[in-house]
């Protein structure tokens, strides 16, 4: 996660993009599932599936890229605390894309469904049929769901805070790409 770049390479900045508003999306299509027994439950999951299927494929695809091309360094002047801070919570921001998929898609092989991700194409189970693990994963999913969201507002309030505050260069970074000349305008 620590090699050095001058910068994001751009699929990485587009993958990020992309990914945050369709876990964004995932997170509401799931609330939003969980709160209605009326027919948009149906049209929901049937959604909150194949996305969910897609953001797994996509952060495969996206780790060995970050690993093999690095990022930039964050500022010199950014307390040793906060850069572990930084780099910690991207670990886990990482960590959390990878399970949420894999988490839907084991609780509903232990729970015996079917796991559509349209309605000809059905992935394998990827559990044995057993329902207390059923039980267990439909509770983690929820609960790493939230706990998602809330490193979502942790890492947007920062991303802000180095945009608006800092203005160092590091929001920069995610969006027009350009890291390597942020010292020029940091404060
Ligand atoms: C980044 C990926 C994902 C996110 C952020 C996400 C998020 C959520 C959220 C927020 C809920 C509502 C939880 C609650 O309030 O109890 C939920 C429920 C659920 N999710 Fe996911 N999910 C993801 C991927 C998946 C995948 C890939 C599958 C299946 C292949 C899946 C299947 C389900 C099911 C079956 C439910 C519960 C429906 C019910 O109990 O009525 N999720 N998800
Ligand atoms: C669902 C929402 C989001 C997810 C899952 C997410 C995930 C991530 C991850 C994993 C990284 C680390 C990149 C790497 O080192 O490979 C990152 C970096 C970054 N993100 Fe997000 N992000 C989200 C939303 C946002 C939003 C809304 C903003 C800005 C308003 C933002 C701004 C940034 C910036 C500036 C960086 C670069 C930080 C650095 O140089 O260390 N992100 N994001």
């Amino acid at each position: 996660m620590n090699r050095r770049s001058p910068d994001f390479h751009p699929a990485l900045r587009t993958l990020h993009w992309l990914m945050a508003a369709m876990v964004l999306t995932m997170l509401f299509i799931g609330v939003g599932m969980v709160s209605t027994s009326g027919p948009a439950y149906v049209t929901l999951l049937a959604l909150h599936r194949p996305v969910g299927i897609v953001i797994l494929i996509l952060v495969l695809i996206r780790l060995p890229l970050r690993l093999f091309t690095g990022a930039p360094a964050l500022p010199d002047d950014l307390p040793p605390q906060q850069k572990f801070v930084a780099k910690a919570s991207h670990v886990l921001l990482y960590a959390s894309m990878v399970a949420m998929p894999l988490i839907g898609w084991a609780m509903l092989s232990a729970g015996g469904y079917p796991v559509h991700v349209t309605k000809a194409i059905i992935l394998p189970p990827i559990l044995p049929h057993d329902l207390p693990v059923y039980a267990f994963l439909r509770e983690a999913h929820t609960i790493i769901a939230l706990l998602f969201f809330a490193l979502i507002v942790a890492h947007l309030s920062a991303a802000l805070m180095h945009g608006l505050i800092r203005r160092d260069g590091v929001l920069r970074s995610m969006t027009s790409g350009h890291h390597a000349d942020a010292s020029a305008e940091r404060r």
